[in-house]
């Protein structure tokens, strides 16, 4: 066995290892948290001072990680945050976990990963391993960050130092699922590097883990897991336009549908997709399809049919207006509830009801928003504020209220008693009681 590996083997079974986390966001700050939990001393490294600042000082401002947990592993020492990146120099174990974003043209954006790679590779010890844990294309690690941390380190990868590939899969919001306890796959750029990166990860989690025979397995089961998600939620949108035009409940035929035991996974129709990875993860993979001169068809069909949803809710807002109230959307008192892309969290990248906002606006809507969990977001320079509480006055104000996410701290009952009409893009309404019959769903 090399001594590198059985030096880290046996730091990681000691605790006296050292953790590195690059990208303190929604996935590095419950990573950095669970690794100190059990231990390990964790340095936590950030581009945004103000996020190296938060954590410092113990102040929690991610809703997965518990803030009493934040404070108690600051005020012991066991956790920290910087932004000078020398101090990797001290760090045997280096997950990053930065952003990876699509640009302007819809392609992966994978400047983050490249940035923050050449950072580590810098300062980066003999007896170390690195691991990605961003959502990116199979072939990042060993195409792009390998050379570039042997290049800017002048160590040698399997002998000086290891690297693999393990997906993140938090699901921000989930009250099973966290971090902790969700089940990891590793795959490393041979076999002692898969072998010391499990080994960190079974010390820390209690889920199970996976290990893969290379990264590029490990990346693009990472990409598949999403990609399921993106085509299946593309499959229930497409029903959803049908069911609409025949006259029939979408979630109800769900509803139904779910009640097979095998063979059937429900997902739900909605205003769009959104989040940092279910709308831009599959094009990681579309982007290095064409490498190979091949098109992922049925991600590019189920993008269209996603994209298309934000345009069918004021297609549908504009007909519920001039069918029940003879107006026009432009100038109609339009108040959208909810703007995050899922219920129930403050998380509004890609939110399709931004989008919608964005479409109601330009349409001249007289535009209000509420949003408990979201009290202000930027559009473009302006910053927009949501309505301080929606009482039935403020309800019955509006001439139309579209339900964007359902937030589980709104009470529907109250808006739909109070309101002229409703329009439901995420079955808020379920078990409201309607005597008024002012409900339309998507
Ligand atoms: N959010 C999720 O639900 C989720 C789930 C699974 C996987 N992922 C993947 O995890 C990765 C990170 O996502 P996130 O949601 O945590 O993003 P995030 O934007 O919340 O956090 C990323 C952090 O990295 C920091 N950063 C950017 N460049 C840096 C650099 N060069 N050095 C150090 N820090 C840098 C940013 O300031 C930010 O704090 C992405 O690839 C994403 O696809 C996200």
């Amino acid at each position: 066995m090399s001594n590198i590996k059985q030096e880290l083997l046996s730091k990681i079974e000691s605790k006296e290892l050292v953790v590195g986390v690059i990208g303190l966001g929604y996935v590095g700050l419950p990573l950095a948290v669970e690794k100190a939990n059990v231990g390990y001393k964790v340095i936590g490294f950030d581009v945004l001072p103000e996020k190296v600042k938060l954590v410092n000082e113990g102040h929690n401002y991610i809703g997965d990680v518990v803030d009493e947990e934040l404070a108690e592993l600051v005020s012991k020492g066991v956790l920290r945050a910087t932004d000078n990146f020398e101090e990797v120099a001290s760090c045997d174990f280096i997950a990053i976990a930065v952003p990876t974003p699509l640009d302007e043209y819809q392609q992966p954006d994978i400047s983050y990963v490249e940035k923050s790679t050449k950072d580590v590779a810098k300062y980066l010890k003999k007896g170390s391993i690195v691991v990605l844990e961003s959502t990116t294309y199979p072939g990042t690690t060993e195409e792009l960050m390998l050379p570039l941390l042997e290049e800017g380190s002048g160590l040698k990868c399997g002998e000086d130092f290891f690297l693999a590939f393990s997906p993140e899969r938090v699901d921000p919001g989930n009250k099973i699922y966290k971090t902790k306890n969700t089940p990891k796959v590793v795959g490393g750029v041979g076999d002692d590097s898969t072998e010391v990166a499990a080994a960190l990860y079974r010390n820390v989690l209690e889920g199970e883990v996976f290990t893969v025979s290379s990264p590029k397995i490990a990346e693009m089961e990472k990409i598949l897991e999403n990609t399921y998600r993106n085509v299946n939620i593309g499959l229930i949108n497409e029903f959803a336009l049908i069911a609409n035009k025949m006259g029939i409940n979408i979630w109800e035929v769900v509803d139904a549908a779910k009640t097979k035991p095998y063979g059937f996974q429900a997902f739900y129709p909605g205003p769009g997709i959104g989040g940092h990875c279910i709308p831009l993860d599959p094009f990681y993979l579309t982007w290095k399809a064409k490498e190979y001169d091949s098109h992922m068809r049925i991600i590019e069909a189920s993008g269209s049919v996603n994209d298309f949803m934000p345009e069918w809710v004021i297609e549908r807002s504009m007909k519920i207006l001039s069918k029940n109230f003879k107006k026009a959307l432009n100038g109609a008192k339009v108040l959208l509830l909810g703007v995050a892309y899922k219920n129930d969290i403050d998380d509004l990248r890609d939110s399709p009801a931004l989008v919608v906002y964005d479409y109601f606006n330009k349409e001249g809507a007289d535009l209000s928003y509420y949003d408990g969990y979201n009290p202000s977001f930027k559009y473009g320079d302006v910053e927009i504020n949501s309505l301080k509480e929606i009482t039935p006055e403020v309800i019955s104000s509006y001439d139309l209220v579209v339900i964007t996410t359902n937030h589980s701290n709104v009470d529907y009952q109250m808006v739909v008693d109070n309101a002229k009409y409703v329009f439901d893009t995420k079955y808020a309404t379920k078990d409201v009681k309607n005597n008024k019959d002012n409900i339309e769903l998507l």
